[in-house]
């Protein structure tokens, strides 16, 4: 049997990529509008940076990380997230000493040993911004305001923003003791999962999806009862200035993500045709980050969306936008011929037009085929007639309508209607003619 892909990875295949690269120009774009600048962090890290980062009572590190020993029997990890990573690179390469808030971003694969089904790879691919350096909810507003014109450019309507306050470190902490104090008495009744989150981080009890577990949680203390006024006052700033951009939000208190460096602002936003893997994105604040590394104590906020995901539930047309140009086929009628088609095939690119040449040296009938099946819009054909007289022949593909062409006129000729046809799909040869 021939070799396969390994499981939880995928092969991301034509005409998809187009759609991967169209959303990957978005991102470039509007995040740069934002001063974002592009990272690229190793795929492979100490494996010391995400049980400190990350947290080693997380899912992620506690049981998803593909995690091994080099020749040289280091622990190594391939990166599960990238916030982590980027707070190293920040703090190894001093840019604490630029200017802050130093804002950076993204694109690319991730690593996680989790069951895979659809919207969950074992490798998948995240876009993703963070912006360090500064702690006033104006950046949170700014970034959430950067995603939401992202959604909106990639012709998303309806995505709701779910938002929540954790509070600083010694609030979530004091929260933590008490869930926990709550919840002892009735650890037998909890589930496999939720057993060891109590010890390690109740918090994410709080995210259960297990009916039984929900209602052992009623009546348990609320984390809002635990913020501090800094706290308080942050989020309620924050939300003061997404109401003013009319950024559609709402406040969901249960929320509370699963990795351990979350300080204060946490957010996901989840789309319904995801089923159960619902989150698209997911990001916060994470003040105490760069101080858990090792370093000096920057706050930061980003998100990371899960590219794989976005793709799967983008709407249909901005999908439709993504189709590349049709391309031009020259054919030879004749293999003498194939020269001189090889060289209009140049002239085209000169001008921009996407060119095929044929050069299988199978059947006029068949070229035709295949031009077909390659969603060609017009087809040249040169044969020992055209090739007297300096001319080709223009096949109007859609329609099967044909028009002589000067060799020499032929790039501007094609350039002029392949615009219209851009423009006007209903303009042909004849209408040219
Ligand atoms: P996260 O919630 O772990 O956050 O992941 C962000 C997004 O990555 C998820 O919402 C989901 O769309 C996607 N994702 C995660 N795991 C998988 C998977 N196995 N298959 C497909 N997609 C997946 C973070 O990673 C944080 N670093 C986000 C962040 C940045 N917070 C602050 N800055």
């Amino acid at each position: 049997m021939s070799l396969r892909n390994v499981k939880g990875t995928r092969d991301l295949l034509p005409p998809e990529t187009a759609i991967w690269q169209a959303v990957e120009d978005v991102v470039r774009r509007v995040f740069a509008l934002y001063g974002y600048h592009e990272i690229r962090t190793p795929l492979l890290e100490d494996t010391e940076l995400f049980v400190r980062g990350v947290g080693e009572g997380t899912d992620i590190v506690g049981k998803e990380m593909y995690t091994f020993e080099d020749r040289k029997g280091r622990s190594l990890t391939l990166r599960p997230e990238n916030t982590a990573a980027v707070a190293r690179a920040y703090l190894q390469h001093r840019l604490q000493d630029q200017p802050p808030p130093v804002k950076l971003f993204y694109v690319g694969p991730q690593f996680r040993y989790e069951r895979p089904q659809r919207g969950r790879y074992r490798q998948f691919h995240q876009i993703g911004a963070e912006l360090i350096g500064d702690e006033g909810p104006g950046s949170d507003a700014e970034l959430l305001l950067m995603l939401v014109r992202f959604l909106r450019e990639l012709e998303f309507e309806s995505l709701t923003v779910r938002l929540n306050t954790v509070g600083d470190a010694a609030s979530r902490s004091r929260f933590a003791a008490a869930l926990r104090e709550f919840l002892l008495p009735q650890r037998d009744a909890l589930g496999e999962d939720s057993r060891r989150r109590l010890d390690s981080n109740p918090l994410r009890i709080l995210d259960t999806k297990v009916a039984a577990e929900r209602e052992l949680l009623v009546g348990a203390p609320r984390l809002a009862d635990f913020l501090g006024e800094d706290d308080r006052r942050h989020f309620s700033r924050l939300l003061e200035l997404l109401d003013r951009w009319r950024v559609p939000y709402e406040v969901d208190d249960g929320l509370v993500r699963g990795l351990d460096y979350y300080t204060r602002t946490v957010f996901e936003i989840a789309s319904q045709d995801l089923g159960a893997q619902d989150a698209i994105l997911g990001g916060g604040r994470y003040d105490g980050l760069t101080r858990d590394l090792g370093g000096p104590e920057v706050p930061g906020i980003g998100f990371a969306i899960g590219q794989d995901r976005l793709v799967e539930v983008l709407p249909e047309s901005f999908r439709q936008r993504c189709a590349g140009a049709p391309p031009v086929v020259v054919v030879p009628v004749g293999e003498h011929h194939q020269e001189t088609c090889l060289a209009l095939g140049e002239r085209l690119r000169d001008a921009g037009v996407v060119a095929l040449v044929e050069l299988s040296g199978r059947s006029v009938k068949a070229a035709l085929k295949a031009a077909d099946r390659q969603q060609a819009r017009f087809v040249v054909l040169l044969g020992d007639d055209e090739a007297a007289q300096s001319t080709v022949t223009v096949r109007d593909f859609a329609r099967g309508e044909q028009a002589p062409v000067a060799q020499d006129r032929l790039a501007g000729w094609l350039r002029e209607r392949l615009d219209r046809v851009e423009g006007d799909p209903s303009s042909t040869v004849a209408a040219g003619r």
